[in-house]
């Protein structure tokens, strides 16, 4: 089995409360563009509360959507039922993912690279299951390209990923997608202020593709 990061419930019941004021801050339409690409056969790494659900096209066939914490996925089952493609939400992490190799014609992460233990683990098992061609859309923080900024991020990140969910505010996610072998075609870079009060961190928003 491999290294999960440690699960906090905590986290899952805050984000449920956090996610929809960030939602209306702006992440809404960060995850109706992040998904515009999706077609066919869907894989979504943790899901959350479903909050992309409500944004996927009509060319997908199916979303598989994983979600191993059990208060998020709850509500994901919850959003499921009135998402406008068909949903399928289980239980299940992005370091191993049920489906077969060459299987899935997109994946989709929003918000969740940030959060895994190991993210080339990830990553090699994204490359496993996706077609040739297949694309990985990511929506994500990361580290400031600003060098005091960054920095500081480097210094928040051992205490911040204990108690927020094993998130890393201090990942170059993008670099790390290119090293695993996917192209990366498209990537826009933004700051964004999730909540109130917060300072505007470095998110990317891109297309990466499988040959
Ligand atoms: C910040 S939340 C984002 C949730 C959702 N994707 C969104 O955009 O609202 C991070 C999510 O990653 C999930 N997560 C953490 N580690 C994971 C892992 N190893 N595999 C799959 N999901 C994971 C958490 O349970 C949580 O739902």
């Amino acid at each position: 089995m491999p290294e999960t990061n440690r699960r906090v419930p905590a986290f899952g019941r805050a984000f449920a409360r956090a996610g929809p004021r960030m939602d209306a801050r702006g992440a809404a339409e960060h995850r109706r563009r992040l998904v515009e690409p999706a077609h066919g056969a869907v894989v979504e790494i943790g899901a959350g509360y479903g909050a992309t659900f409500p944004f996927y096209p009509a060319a997908v066939t199916g979303v598989l959507a994983l979600e191993p914490d059990p208060t998020l996925r709850g509500l994901a089952l919850a959003a499921a039922r009135t998402a406008p493609v068909p949903v399928t939400v289980k239980d299940g992490v992005a370091e191993s993912l049920p489906v077969a190799d060459a299987s899935v014609d997109v994946v989709v992460s929003s918000l969740v690279l940030c959060s895994v233990a190991e993210q080339s683990v990830v990553l090699a098992e994204v490359v496993r299951v996706l077609r040739p061609g297949g694309l990985l859309l990511f929506y994500e923080h990361v580290r400031s390209a600003h060098r005091i900024l960054g920095v500081a991020e480097d210094l928040v990140t051992p205490l911040w990923s204990r108690v927020a969910g094993g998130c890393h505010p201090n990942r170059d996610t993008a670099a790390v997608i290119a090293r695993a072998g996917l192209a990366v075609q498209g990537l826009e870079r933004f700051g964004f202020s999730a909540l109130r009060g917060n300072p505007p961190l470095a998110h990317v928003l891109g297309v990466a593709s499988k040959s």
